[in-house]
């Protein structure tokens, strides 16, 4: 019996300063999206920025129901949207920023389970690793270079 060890590499950012004008752009559309998220029963807001290799960037946002499971997460909302308009297009990074009715949270706030499976399906499918950026409100930001970085023995189409 042997025992197997993962580990995941991430980099870690202060603030958006360090970020490059790219991502720190990306960075702002997430906020931008946050600003718009439909989340009256949690005031839990999310929101999401994707570049695509077209250059276009999509955002999503969590968008809640009276039904809560009829509710989505924002990370869903964008790839999926962007899915649907592009879907040839590669997605290049996506960036997630959170807030609370607690003020300036600093947790870091990392996709859920779902949407980490929907992110590998979608790097899957176009056989690029997709860069995920996440963060609180305020706080550190972090950057995976890969979803596999955050689901290791991902399930993929590989299996079926
Ligand atoms: N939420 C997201 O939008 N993304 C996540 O990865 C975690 C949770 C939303 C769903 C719900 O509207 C609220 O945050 C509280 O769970």
């Amino acid at each position: 019996m042997n025992e197997l060890k993962i580990t995941s590499k991430f980099t870690v950012y202060n603030n958006n300063s360090e970020l490059s004008k790219q991502d720190n752009e990306l960075f702002i559309k997430a906020i931008e999206a946050r600003s718009k998220a439909y989340a009256p029963y949690s005031q839990f807001s999310v929101g999401a920025s994707l570049l695509l290799n077209n250059g276009t960037i999509i955002q999503g946002n969590n968008q809640e129901n009276a039904a809560y499971p009829s509710g989505m997460c924002a990370e869903r909302v964008a790839i999926w949207s962007a899915a649907s308009q592009y879907p040839d297009a590669k997605i290049l990074k996506i960036f997630i920023v959170a807030n609370s009715s607690t003020p300036n949270i600093d947790k870091l706030v990392s996709p859920c389970g779902a949407c980490r499976q929907t992110i590998a399906e979608y790097e899957f499918k176009q056989s690029k690793n997709i860069e995920i950026f996440f963060s609180g409100e305020t706080g550190k930001i972090i950057k995976a270079n890969s979803l596999k970085e955050l689901l290791p023995f991902t399930f993929d189409n590989s299996f079926l």
